[in-house]
């Protein structure tokens, strides 16, 4: 439980905010590359509470401009995209990417007026697909050799989708080992939709022929550990099988509102939640590849047949009760909601309400982890407000994997045995860096 003070300060993100503060210390994403590939690459863009333009000029550099031209306040967002940059349409001034203002040709030739106009802009890089945007002060962190950046193109696969809440919300859903037992419960381990989203999640864990999700469904109540690491939490699920065995299932919060949990044997998805603003946010999933390319098309057909363009909204939301479905409910899935697992868990993120009211939820032993993540946020708060560097800032080039795992292993030596199945993991994809 947090008062309202607390909770209004962990979860405001806008312009002069605290946790805005701390947001703006990492790079975010801003959109999809995809996004970028029409005719006029020019996309609107609302992070962190702040309205801006995003494009890609000629060369392949993108530039993030605020949207108001630094004229006389007419939108960019609808402006030319021409002469390697974004021209204005009501009197013609040309920004480059870095918002330098190249021409005003309005002015008298010859006129130096435009050097010393600059269009406010916020530096971006491309990387797993996604655009990324620095919207701090200062020099943005290095990027981190995370697994999803470092391997090959071929390997990774990024989407995203809309959700109508608080960032934090999604968060505490994604790092929430106790929900998987439950949430996404089926009551049949063979998936009859076989093109259904989450249908890896039903895979024999290692170690096993048994899909992790009936191991999760049998033992409710795990041991839940977690660790402070440079890039975040380390959590280790316990779910003991008999005396001789236990499934174990190593996931990562990546500060500050990221999380990795393994999906496969050779599947990992890395989860952004990005502040559109507070009572709005994106999930960025890249999945990453230990073994074979990913097949990109097939993914993103399977994605866009449950969500619209341009926006990634979800065609299941609270206007339709997210497809509920008594009789599913009673027989097939515990939500009633369908076999999408990203379903489910926009249900468990969205109907608290747009900004969930923590004053009043009553937190046990299976909150432990939130709790440990909210304790790590409060303190990287107070640290940015005093001066400091919150984690994964300071040598962020060095912060490799994270290692995940989700497999049966012997109960008296599981710490051993999930670090030799992540040795072996990684030597198997040469690209990927050993972790520390
Ligand atoms: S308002 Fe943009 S050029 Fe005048
Ligand atoms: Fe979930």
């Amino acid at each position: 439980m947090l008062t309202a003070e607390k909770n209004r300060l962990i979860t405001e993100t806008g312009p002069g905010t605290p946790c805005g503060a701390l947001m703006r210390r990492y790079w975010q994403p801003a959109a999809l590359a995809e996004e970028l590939d029409t005719p006029r690459p020019v996309k609107r863009v609302r992070l962190l509470g702040e309205d801006l333009v995003l494009f890609r000029d000629p060369s392949g550099r993108h530039g993030l401009l605020h949207r108001h031209c630094a004229h006389r306040g007419a939108d960019l967002a609808f402006a030319r995209c021409e002469d390697g940059g974004l021209r204005c349409p009501f009197h013609g001034w040309l920004y480059d990417a870095s918002g330098a203002c190249l021409e005003q040709p309005a002015e008298p030739a010859g006129s130096t007026f435009h050097l010393k106009v600059r269009q406010p802009s916020y530096p971006c890089i491309e990387r797993a697909g996604i655009v990324w945007a620095y919207l701090g002060s200062g020099e943005p962190p290095p990027f981190p050799a995370f697994d999803c950046f470092v391997a090959p193109g071929s390997h990774v696969f990024a989407f995203k989708g809309l959700w109508s809440c608080n960032w934090l919300q999604a968060l505490e859903v994604g790092i929430d080992p106790s929900h998987a037992s439950f949430l996404h419960r089926f009551f049949q381990d063979e998936d009859p939709s076989d093109a259904a989203y989450g249908r890896q999640f039903r895979a024999a864990t290692i170690g096993a022929d048994i899909p992790m999700t009936r191991l999760m469904r049998e033992v409710p109540n795990p041991r839940l550990e977690s660790e402070e690491t440079p890039y975040g939490l380390r959590i280790t699920t316990l779910r003991p099988i008999n005396d001789q065995v236990i499934h174990l299932r190593v996931t990562n919060m990546l500060f500050p509102h990221a999380f990795v949990i393994p999906l496969s044997r050779e599947m990992t998805i890395t989860q952004f939640h990005v502040p559109i603003d507070d009572t709005h946010c994106y999930w960025y999933a890249i999945f990453t590849s230990f073994g074979a390319p990913v097949d990109k098309a097939t993914m993103r057909a399977q994605r866009l047949e449950t969500h619209t363009l341009p926006d990634y909204a979800p065609l299941a939301n609270r206007d339709n009760d997210w497809g509920f479905n008594a009789g599913e409910q009673a027989d097939a899935t515990y939500t009633g909601m369908g076999m999408d697992i990203n379903v489910h868990d926009q249900w468990a993120v969205e109907s608290p309400g747009a900004i969930a009211d923590r004053t009043k939820e009553h937190l046990g032993y299976s909150d432990r982890i939130i709790i440990a993540a909210r304790r790590m946020i409060f303190r990287a708060i107070d640290d940015v407000a005093a001066g400091g560097d919150p984690p994964g800032t300071i040598g962020a080039e060095a912060m490799r994997g994270p290692a995940t795992i989700d497999a049966v292993g012997p109960a008296d030596d599981w710490e051993r045995y999930w670090q030799d199945q992540e040795t072996a993991r990684r030597r198997a994809a040469p690209w990927m860096l050993e972790t520390a």
